[in-house]
């Protein structure tokens, strides 16, 4: 593959390659040195137009853990501020000589636009872009829940009859979307919890189920809950009447985190609102997955790195 665009197109089987190539990275934990010669040579630019710290320090660390070259860009105090267009920005990083650009946008689309627009011959990998997808993130979920789920029996595994409840901003949410994406294509079953005002229009279209009833959705345990932030910075306009308004019936609070039990995950790509969406008796809980996902996007990231470095070339 030389982009990574997002997970809609993605097949099983090569979901299941990725998250198998990130398994065989993550053995390098062990070592004294964790570093790889893998990418010596390959210049990697974090390209973001958008705040992040999760995703930019981890694509930093699995560039380093791979031998590449790392330059970041951060739209802030940059020549953007003059009126520099994305595309004479791109070109401009590519004339210092990036090999893969790692690019976060306000805008959905901004990524494959630069992967097809025909101004670069960079690899391009979309490390979430407006409300529409961040492959990445739903990779490094889908890792989280084989590993927890099947440990050391997780090589070659999907995610077959699996249930994960996504819960919250919905409609704003590349996260839940390139989940949907990926999870169904691992097989699992995917039921998304959000009001009627932030449930995407098309949802009847999705390979998911769907319900405004948090208590409902939950009532049977699922195998894992993941609690999404409300994305006030995508929203124009009133979507719930109130915070406490919401809290009180799409947050996984103390007590409804008491009644799933204790076989339940509860994951949450973060940044968390404490208290908003999640309660931190559920977030700080032995359930928790949320510091493990934070450290497989790491192992997730350089298997991506590397994917794309070798369709780079073999292109
Ligand atoms: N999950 C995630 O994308 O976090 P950041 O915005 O901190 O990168």
């Amino acid at each position: 593959m030389k982009h990574l665009l997002g997970c809609e197109g993605l097949t099983r089987d090569e979901s299941i390659a990725l998250l198998d190539s990130a398994r065989e990275f993550a053995r390098i934990s062990d070592r004294k040195v964790p570093k790889l010669p893998t990418l010596r040579a390959v210049t990697v630019v974090n390209l973001f137009f958008e705040d992040s710290t999760r995703t930019r320090l981890s694509f930093e660390a699995a560039a380093k853990n791979l031998s590449a070259d790392v330059m970041t860009f951060q739209g802030q105090g940059s020549s953007l501020s003059k009126g520099e267009s994305l595309k004479d920005t791109a070109q401009t990083l590519e004339a210092m000589g990036a090999d893969v650009m790692v690019v976060r946008h306000s805008s959905s689309g901004a990524a494959a636009r630069l992967a097809d627009a025909g101004w670069l011959q960079a690899s391009i990998v979309n490390a979430g872009d407006g409300t529409h997808e961040h492959p990445t993130q739903a990779l490094l979920d889908a890792y989280t829940l084989r590993e927890r789920l099947y440990g050391d029996k997780s090589v070659g595994k999907g995610l077959d009859d699996v249930s994960v409840v996504i819960v919250g901003d919905i409609a704003h949410s590349r996260v839940a979307r390139s989940n949907v994406h990926l999870l169904s294509a691992l097989g699992a079953r995917v039921t998304l919890v959000a009001p009627k005002t932030l449930m995407p229009v098309a949802v009847d279209q999705w390979p998911v189920d769907h319900t405004t009833d948090l208590d409902h959705a939950l009532s049977s345990p699922p195998e894992a809950v993941m609690m999404l932030r409300v994305q006030q910075e995508r929203m124009q306009g009133s979507f719930f009447p109130s915070p406490r308004e919401y809290t009180k019936h799409y947050a996984l609070t103390a007590e409804r985190f008491r009644a799933l039990g204790e076989k339940t995950l509860v994951m949450h790509p973060g940044p968390m609102n404490r208290g908003v969406e999640i309660a931190s008796v559920a977030a700080d809980s032995t359930q928790s997955t949320i510091l493990e996902q934070v450290t497989h996007g790491v192992w997730v990231r350089m298997a991506v790195l590397y994917a794309v470095s070798q369709g780079r070339k073999d292109a």
